[in-house]
């Protein structure tokens, strides 16, 4: 299994291109069940995230090709061999749980296992099977699958989410673009992935208003047809480069960033001391010299600071000139990252939902284990920042989201590399 290892201790200076976003990326690719025509993503991600989804929709019968270094696919369900989607490829991607409305929109039935992912907490998908459910779908649950019938098709229905997922948004406008009539989504996210989804759904023919708003609507259609569409830049990457030049220091230029999509983390990474200049689609961030000074921060669902970006800032503010609190409300098991940065030299106290991070002098380099995808890339932004070397374990959580990190952050003069171990 291979590792990251980092010589911390220098600032960082460069430019990064971000690439397509990751959690768009692979709902992306479910669409293409939809419709028997190829559907032709571009800007995409070269992921192990992306891999698994490929890998699952081709047991499905799907043609997956990758081009231009996997940036562009093409993917053709012509027809569905199976409708099965098996627990060893949905345990890998808790996203790829999403096929089933697809599937049950266009064939009427499904059976999907139940979703692995991130161990970042529960993570139940009652929303999406109550949904499901509203648009018309019989489902019975046993030995970890899901099975999933709508004779007759689904039909329109009027949803109300019980509380914002983002998961569950997503997986019904999956499932209602095909149904008869009308859906309306009640307190949907917000996030730009559901903007993307309904943009490129749109795209291909569906009649979807108000994505992006806490009320959607969702006029089924009979047909979907084939188009190319660009999927939009990762958000998440570009907002951990971001927090990796504040908390390393130094100037980076982040190009292919849409800056509004970070509207909650500049002003709080321009609290904690680091200058971020914006233009159209770059982002220049500096920290030349400054102290970090403490900020406190709770995460919340889009346009609110993302718990994607929690684990990152707080290897940031872990350098603070004082003390920072931060809250996780969108998870409740999500401060895996907070042994292996006490084990670097941070101090940080855990109470429930809430991290106390006083601020430290320094960071000392250690061995330190990836317990999922983002909170692995706070370790490799602590290791840039901390005195020695750092070694990243369990890296392919971190390939699961991130391109080439090693490669982007070494250009920008950081001494990390990947080891075969
Ligand atoms: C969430 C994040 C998303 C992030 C992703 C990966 C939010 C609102 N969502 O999306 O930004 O990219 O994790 O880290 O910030 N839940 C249920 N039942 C369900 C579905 C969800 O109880 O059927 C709960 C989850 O356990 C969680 C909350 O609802 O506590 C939000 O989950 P959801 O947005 O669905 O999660 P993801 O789609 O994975």
């Amino acid at each position: 299994m291979d590792k990251i290892v980092i010589e911390g201790g220098l600032t960082l200076s460069g430019e990064i291109k971000i690439s397509g976003a990751k959690n768009s990326a692979i709902k992306l690719m479910a669409v293409c069940l939809l419709t028997d025509e190829p559907l032709e993503l571009t800007n995409m991600p070269n992921l192990r995230d992306t891999r698994s989804m490929g890998e699952l929709l081709a047991s499905l019968g799907v043609s997956v090709k990758t081009e231009n270094d996997a940036s562009r696919m093409t993917l053709h369900a012509k027809t569905l061999s199976s409708t099965t989607a098996p627990y060893e490829l949905v345990r890998k991607m808790r996203a790829s749980f999403n096929v089933l409305g697809p599937m049950l929109a266009r064939e009427h039935q499904a059976k999907v296992s139940l979703p692995g992912g991130c161990a970042i907490g529960a993570r139940p998908v009652d929303l999406h099977l109550d949904a499901l459910k509203a648009l018309g779908a019989d489902i019975e649950l046993s030995e970890g699958y899901v099975y999933a019938k709508a004779k007759g098709g689904l039909v329109g229905a009027n949803i109300t989410f019980p509380f914002i997922s983002v998961g569950a948004t997503e997986h019904t406008m999956l499932a209602a673009v095909l149904a008869k009539g009308e859906t309306v989504l009640n307190n949907a996210a917000r996030e730009p992935e559901i903007i993307d989804l309904a943009d490129c759904l749109n795209a291909m023919g569906a009649k979807i208003t108000g994505a992006g708003r806490s009320e959607m609507r969702i006029e089924g259609v009979t047909k979907l047809k084939g188009v190319s569409y660009a999927v939009v830049p990762d958000r998440i990457e570009a907002g951990t480069y971001a927090l990796a030049a504040a908390t390393a220091g130094g100037s980076v230029r982040l190009l292919n960033v849409r800056s509004e999509h970070l509207g909650a983390l500049w002003p709080l990474i321009a609290k904690a001391g680091t200058k971020v200049t914006m233009d159209e689609n770059s982002v220049l961030v500096e920290r030349l010299g400054t102290p970090i000074l403490p900020v406190d921060v709770e995460t919340q669902a889009y346009p609110g600071f993302p718990t994607d970006l929690q684990a990152q800032f707080m290897a940031m503010v872990s350098l603070a000139d004082g003390v920072s609190v931060i809250r996780e409300n969108i998870f409740e098991n999500r401060f895996m990252h907070c042994p292996e940065l006490v084990r670097m030299g941070a101090n940080i106290t855990v109470k429930g939902r809430e991290a106390i991070i006083r601020g430290v002098k320094s960071l000392k380099g250690a061995q330190v284990m990836a317990t999922d995808l983002r909170a692995s890339a706070s370790l490799v932004a602590a290791g840039l920042a901390a005195e020695g070397t750092t070694e990243v374990l369990r890296v392919y959580h971190l390939d699961r989201g991130f391109e080439h990190i090693e490669v982007k952050l070494g250009n920008c003069g950081a001494r990390i590399k990947r080891v075969a171990e």
